[in-house]
């Protein structure tokens, strides 16, 4: 189904982020995949030495992953907040001539979720607030313009981002801060549906899925009791981080006309929920 096909996979953390099952699904269908994974690039500057240690565990064990999971696959440094890492990921994948025919952001920080407890919205500083949004929303727009500007990012590219009902709603697990930056990667997803597509036949979609502790971030932020609650809420119990992956490689497919969606691959929870 993707033969000949290559997508970036960003937001690989280890080999149970979700992203990485995402991966593994596009190389089942004949694609290739191209990762990034958090680390210390040459644009890093003042970092503390914990800092540091923190990033280069993270892209020590991101390469251990994609290596073990995903074979010789191309991997990359990639921090969505610096925008010149950004630019010369972009120019490196042209350099070596790779053309990316989609691809997943898989990226999501919030500081004010810490050891399972959120900080009340109405304590969230402007600084927190505004790096969620940066880091979990508005990177969808620059890594996008980026690839865009040196033509790596293939007309006809599907895009996709991964959301949670909490964009929409109050949940069992009201998140706030994250909450709203997910409510605005879905605005932004629409708005560049409409754009791209015009411009570039480029599709951009997201997909609201279930409550998933396997992940460090889902580890970080999830109690067992919230996943169990959205299981039995859900008609279908909750969805597989495999069900994901099988939608994101069907919005991913060359041949369809799907875009400005926020599909629901949820077990069914929001019509309960
Ligand atoms: N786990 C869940 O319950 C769940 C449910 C619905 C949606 N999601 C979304 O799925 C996505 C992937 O999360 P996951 O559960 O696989 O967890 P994960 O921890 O495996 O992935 C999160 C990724 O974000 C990356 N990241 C954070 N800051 C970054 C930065 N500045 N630059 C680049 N990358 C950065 C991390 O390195 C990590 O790879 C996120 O957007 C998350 O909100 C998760």
């Amino acid at each position: 189904m993707l033969e000949g096909k290559t997508y970036l996979i960003t937001g690989i953390a280890d080999e149970h982020s979700l992203a990485m099952y995402t991966a593994r699904e596009i190389i089942k269908n004949g694609g290739k995949v191209v990762c990034t994974g958090l680390g210390v690039s040459k644009h890093h500057s003042d970092l503390s030495d914990k800092a540091k240690a923190f990033l280069n565990q993270n892209y020590e064990d991101f390469k251990q992953s994609v290596q073990k999971e995903l074979g010789d696959s191309h991997t990359a440094i990639l921090d969505v907040t610096i925008d010149a890492n950004i630019e010369s990921f972009a120019q490196e994948l042209a350099d070596k001539n790779i053309k990316l025919d989609g691809f997943l952001h898989a990226i999501a920080m919030d500081k004010t979720i810490r050891k399972k407890e959120v900080k009340p919205l109405i304590d969230v500083t402007l600084q927190e607030f505004c790096d969620t949004m940066d880091v979990s929303a508005y990177s969808l727009i620059s890594v996008t313009r980026h690839l865009i500007e040196k033509n790596v990012l293939q007309k006809g590219a599907s895009i996709c981002s991964l959301s949670y009902i909490a964009a929409a709603k109050v949940t069992f697990h009201p998140y706030r801060n994250i909450s709203i930056a997910k409510a605005a990667l879905e605005r932004i997803t629409v708005e560049l549906a409409d754009e791209l597509g015009r411009k570039h036949q480029m599709r951009c979609n997201a997909v609201r899925f279930s409550p998933f502790m396997g992940s460090k971030a889902g580890n970080a932020t999830l109690r067992p009791e919230d996943v169990e609650t959205s299981n039995r809420m859900s008609p279908l119990g909750n969805a597989r981080p495999e069900d994901l992956a099988f939608e994101i490689v069907h919005l991913f497919r060359p041949e369809s006309r799907i875009t400005g969606e926020i599909r629901h691959v949820d077990g069914g929870y929001h019509i309960t929920g």
